[in-house]
């Protein structure tokens, strides 16, 4: 016999969920910036081992590198490939990639290994090297584009042969520890997993091939890892209002002449030629031009137009970094919006749309050649473009802050944004009005707004 659930037990339940709901929401606000990124929750750098032959005493293999990552690219210097041998395994030779370090291989008297470290670092060789020591995918520089901007460079690969080890499936061990520098921290690698061989289809189609042995690595990126303090941040204004809102004070870190004299140069410094090519420097750490913010980059919306139909925005990014000239960098902006963008002016677009149905994320980047390298710091130091949405009645609005960004992304980093009771507000809308209160003004003021645009037009 089923017995009744005792009615005191549901509240208790109800409160529990409660508060397990409310454990759950404030730990995410707890670790804003943890490995998951919310625009790209499956984003990771796969790391696949093929061992396509075996040796006298080894395998050879083909190492792939996939960056299956939205919107998080690879610049220069390029990525690093670390992990640590599993017993006594050396590298006899590489193809489409090399060991930073040859190691101690005094051991060895006729044939002279490549690596011998029982840690080896490989990166990428560069463009233009040699065909006889190329393979598909190889010689980038270490550069990988991200997988929504272009699927096709963002794999990387190298041919490794690999001595000492085993020369079976059972004998062979997988290495272990492995390690990315993508350039500098920030990506967590987990355990090489065997999983099922990789089929290669031959270029006709009608055969396929296998590897003896495959296994595979996943990393992801955190950005509390690559560095404590962020890297960009937003500011906003609108033409319904004429302040500007700028990026909260110390978004990246603060000015302070005691404890961090250098920590940024003024623009106009005479010295500050010497300083950007301070060799001493470097070259991965930003030097900033010094603003309160003291990002290295701000991303600037401005709620440019109000027509009938559509309204239009207009996104600057500026580059405050001396020493970085930002190559195929990506914007990613969550709007509500998005779906019903109609045109975009002077940057390549596409929509992410991580949950399927909500289509409220825009990946932006720029077009070859013309703005998809964002210069160093000065006058050249900045990337424009204009959008044009169409408004969908039943969300358009003006009021609360709507028209501005809920999330802004820089080369996959989260930037940081004003606090929403700073957003530009409608004229003689006072946040501190009730919404009953504010509801008529605000609709007799866009009443008047689209009237007068629309003569103005
Ligand atoms: C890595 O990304 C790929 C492509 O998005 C996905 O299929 C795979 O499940 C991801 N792997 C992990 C371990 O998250
Ligand atoms: C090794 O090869 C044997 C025979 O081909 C196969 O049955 C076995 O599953 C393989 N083991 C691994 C770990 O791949
Ligand atoms: C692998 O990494 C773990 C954890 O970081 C460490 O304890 C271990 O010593 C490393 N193994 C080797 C062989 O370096
Ligand atoms: C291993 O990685 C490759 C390349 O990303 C992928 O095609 C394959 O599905 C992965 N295997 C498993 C079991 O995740
Ligand atoms: C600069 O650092 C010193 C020492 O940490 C601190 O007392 C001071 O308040 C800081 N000044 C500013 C403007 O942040
Ligand atoms: C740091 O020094 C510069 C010029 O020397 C000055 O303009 C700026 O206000 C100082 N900043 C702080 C936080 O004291
Ligand atoms: C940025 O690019 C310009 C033009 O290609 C070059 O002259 C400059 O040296 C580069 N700066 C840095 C820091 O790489
Ligand atoms: C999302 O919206 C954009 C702009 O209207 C449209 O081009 C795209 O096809 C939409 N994508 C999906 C999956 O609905
Ligand atoms: C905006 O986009 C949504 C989803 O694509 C569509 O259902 C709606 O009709 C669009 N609104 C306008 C005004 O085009
Ligand atoms: C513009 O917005 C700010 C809030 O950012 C508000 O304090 C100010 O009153 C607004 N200006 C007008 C003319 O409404």
């Amino acid at each position: 016999m089923a017995t009744p659930r005792p009615a005191a037990l549901l509240p208790l339940r109800f409160a529990s969920s409660v508060a397990l709901l409310l454990v759950v929401a404030f730990s995410s606000l707890m670790r804003p910036s943890d490995a998951y990124d919310p625009l790209d929750p499956n984003g990771n750098i796969t790391i696949k081992w093929d061992v396509i032959q075996w040796t006298s005493d080894g395998y050879v293999a083909v190492v792939s590198l996939y960056n299956y990552q939205q919107h998080r690219h690879i610049q220069a210097p390029g990525w690093k490939l670390g992990w640590v041998w599993a017993k006594k395994e050396i590298i006899w030779a590489m193809t489409g990639g090399q060991a930073t370090e040859q190691g101690d291989c005094s051991k060895f008297k006729t044939n002279i290994p490549h690596c011998c470290r029982k840690d080896p670092e490989v990166v990428d060789l560069l463009p233009g090297t040699p065909y006889n020591m190329q393979i598909a995918n190889c010689c980038k520089g270490g550069v990988l584009t991200s997988w929504a901007q272009d699927p096709n460079n963002a794999v990387a690969s190298f041919q490794v042969s690999v001595g000492q080890a085993g020369t079976t499936n059972r004998t062979v061990k997988v290495p272990k520890n492995f390690t990315l520098k993508a350039p500098g921290p920030g990506y967590t690698c987990g355990t090489a997993k065997l999983v099922k061989p990789t089929k290669f289809i031959s270029q006709d189609g009608r055969r396929s091939t296998q590897a003896h042995m495959t296994w595979n690595v996943t990393c992801t990126y955190s950005q509390f890892l690559a560095q404590r303090s962020p890297t960009c941040c937003v500011s906003l204004s609108s033409f319904y209002n004429d302040t500007i809102v700028n990026c909260p004070t110390c978004s990246c870190g603060c000015q302070n002449n005691s404890t961090a004299p250098g920590s940024c140069v003024e623009g106009n410094s005479p010295y500050l030629a010497s300083v950007v090519n301070d060799p001493n420097k470097n070259s991965l750490a930003p030097l900033v031009q010094c603003t309160s913010h003291m990002c290295p980059i701000r991303v600037h919306w401005h709620v440019k137009v109000n027509y009938k139909e559509y309204w239009r925005v207009k996104i600057t990014v500026t580059n405050f970094n001396y020493r970085m000239n930002y190559s195929q960098w990506n914007l990613v902006a969550q709007h509500p919006n998005f779906d019903n963008l109609t045109t975009i002016f002077s940057f390549n677009y596409k929509p992410l749309n991580p949950y399927g149905v909500i289509n409220d994320t825009a990946m932006l980047w720029g077009i070859k050649y013309y703005n998809d390298l964002l210069m160093t710091a000065g006058p050249d130091g900045n990337v424009q473009s204009e959008l044009l949405f169409r408004k969908e009645p039943s969300t358009f609005t003006f009021q609360k802050g709507w028209a501005f960004p809920r999330r802004v992304y820089f080369n996959g980093d989260n930037c940081v944004m004003p606090p929403p009771d700073a957003y530009p507000w409608l004229p003689n809308a006072s946040p501190r009005l009730s919404a009953s209160l504010l509801l008529p003004v605000v609709a007799a003021w866009i009443a008047i707004a689209i009237l007068l645009m629309t003569h103005a037009l």
